[in-house]
């Protein structure tokens, strides 16, 4: 697996980064929603610079003028309910794409013995596309290695590329494991070093669905 960190260079995502951060910012859950979809907007236009491009003849009022568009059958994918407001902010930027959806929740305990449950799929049949699989939080990983077998259960794209605001070093782990070949890649807008005894990311942000759509019960 191919790793891209967004956040390693100087860049207004470490600005949106910032305030998903900040104790003093982060509870504006409007900003923080608002925060996780412009991060998918610079990422996706990232990702959008691997996809495979032909030249179409655009039919101006004035000529025809030539311009290369990306032919890629494009399904982005996520995981309730964090997922969302990144997924909405992918959508933005492929507007022509699919949305799969997946239910995935983790069972508070110990980090070494977090049980993940998957409720609920609604995919479109994934053979042959490119399949953006995203989620802001990779903590242990559980969840989305889990959440792609699930998808599998609809067809095989052909490229997928995994997309996350931070990333544990724990979580890479896992994902390198489970993707060992160059052909997925992962991208992030920051790598943070640790998991507490929860198996939250350190320093990370706290809860992102939390934060986005208020403390569940
Ligand atoms: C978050 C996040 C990931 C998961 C990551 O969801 O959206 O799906 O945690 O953790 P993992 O890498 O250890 O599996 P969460 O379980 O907090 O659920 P929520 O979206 O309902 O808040
Ligand atoms: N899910 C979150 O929302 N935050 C973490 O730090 C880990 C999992």
């Amino acid at each position: 697996m191919k790793i891209v960190d967004l956040g390693a260079s100087s860049s207004v995502i470490n600005c949106f980064m910032a305030q998903l951060r900040d104790v003093n910012t982060q509870t504006n859950r409007t900003l923080f929603r608002g925060n996780l979809r412009r991060i998918a907007h610079a990422m996706a236009y990232e990702v959008s610079r691997m996809l495979d491009y032909s030249v179409k003849n655009i039919q101006t009022p004035l000529a025809v003028k030539e311009v290369p568009t990306y032919d890629d059958r494009i399904v982005v994918g996520t995981v309730l309910r964090a997922g969302l407001a990144f997924h909405e902010g992918f959508l933005d930027v492929f507007d022509g794409a699919d949305a799969a959806f997946l239910s995935a929740y983790r069972e508070e305990g110990k980090a070494d013995d977090i049980k993940i449950h998957i409720e609920y799929i609604a995919a479109p049949h994934l053979d042959g596309s490119t399949f953006l699989l995203v989620d802001p939080m990779l903590a242990t990983g559980g969840s989305l290695e889990l959440a792609y077998q699930a998808f599998l259960s609809k067809g095989k794209p052909a490229k997928l590329h995994i997309c996350c605001v931070i990333a544990s070093r724990q979580g890479i782990e896992r994902l390198q494991h489970a993707f060992p070949g160059d052909d997925v890649t992962l991208w992030v807008a920051a790598i943070d070093p640790q998991l507490n005894d929860r198996a939250y990311i350190v320093p990370g942000l706290g809860d992102a669905g939390d934060l986005s759509f208020g403390e569940k019960q």
